[in-house]
């Protein structure tokens, strides 16, 4: 009897198994450039600027706790819609906690009426908060205090369990490529779950303490590059290799 010559390793496979491997590695990195767009228009502009940057993952998770968005605009963008001493009045109102009683009582709801209610309003048609409604201004006197842990708990499980299952079939492709030293393809299978865990954990971190925004970009880098790396040599073992030389190693044992 002669031994098989047919071998586990991403080379030597037929037409099929390569086709519904590859059709799966090229869809999962559509969509990774799908994530990265979107987490460029979500968080990368949470600091205003384009990009996504350190502030970006503070401000979305932690929050801007220096002042509420209120007061934030009557130092900014809304600086000219109210003289200084009617600005002065709103944001001290805003410091002493923005109560409902107040706001008609020490003439805030007049201010607002006189200054900012033109643009303000449900009819104007812009994309910005209709002030004739108290709870809309009280909302935007509120501190920032970044994501919600209901909202984190909700996106946290959906990573977890989504990205583990992408990880799953990505590295059981590239366990079949032959032509990676075994501890080496071992660590860059077991990466991903490991900075997948650390990115998570550092969104929770960083909501309780900014510090930890840096962790949320090396636990996103670490796992793109090692999906980049499992991606590139699975792909290069299948289509590339086999018109080089033929591969009689059993990937799955290590030879
Ligand atoms: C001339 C029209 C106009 C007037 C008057 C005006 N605003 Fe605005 N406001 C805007 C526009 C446009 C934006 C969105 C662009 C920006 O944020 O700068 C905005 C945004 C804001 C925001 C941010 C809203 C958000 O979604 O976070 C706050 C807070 C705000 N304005 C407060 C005020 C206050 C307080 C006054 C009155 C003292 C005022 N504005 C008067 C046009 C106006």
């Amino acid at each position: 009897m002669s031994a098989p010559t047919h071998k586990l390793n991403l080379c030597s496979q037929g037409i099929a198994l390569k086709a519904l491997f590859t059709g799966y590695l090229v869809v999962v990195a559509v969509g990774y450039l799908m994530a990265v767009v979107q987490i460029q228009l979500t968080h990368g502009m949470a600091d205003g600027e384009m990009g996504l940057s350190v502030d970006d993952i503070v401000y979305s998770y932690y929050g801007k706790r220096s002042g509420s968005a209120l007061e934030a605009k009557l130092n900014g963008s809304m600086k000219l819609m109210a003289s200084e001493q009617d600005r002065l009045k709103i944001i001290n109102w805003v410091h002493k906690g923005a109560d409902e009683k107040a706001f008609y009582d020490t003439g805030i709801r007049k201010i607002i009426d006189t200054n900012c209610i033109a643009c303000h309003n449900a009819s104007s048609g812009l994309p910005i908060p209709d002030w004739t409604k108290f709870e809309n201004v009280a909302e935007k006197a509120k501190t920032d205090t970044g994501a919600s842990f209901s909202s984190l708990a909700r996106v946290s499980h959906i990573h977890l369990f989504g990205i583990a299952f992408i990880f799953m079939f990505i590295g059981l492709i590239f366990s079949l490529a032959a032509g990676v030293p075994k501890y080496l393809k071992a660590s860059v299978i077991v990466m991903p779950y490991i900075f997948l865990m650390i990115d998570i954990s550092s969104w929770w971190l960083t909501k309780l303490n900014p510090n930890f925004a840096w962790l949320v970009i090396i636990g996103g880098g670490a796992m793109a590059l090692s999906f980049a790396f499992m991606w590139t040599v699975s792909m290069y073992e299948m289509w590339i290799m086999p018109r080089l030389h033929s591969d009689s190693r059993d990937a799955l044992l290590d030879e």
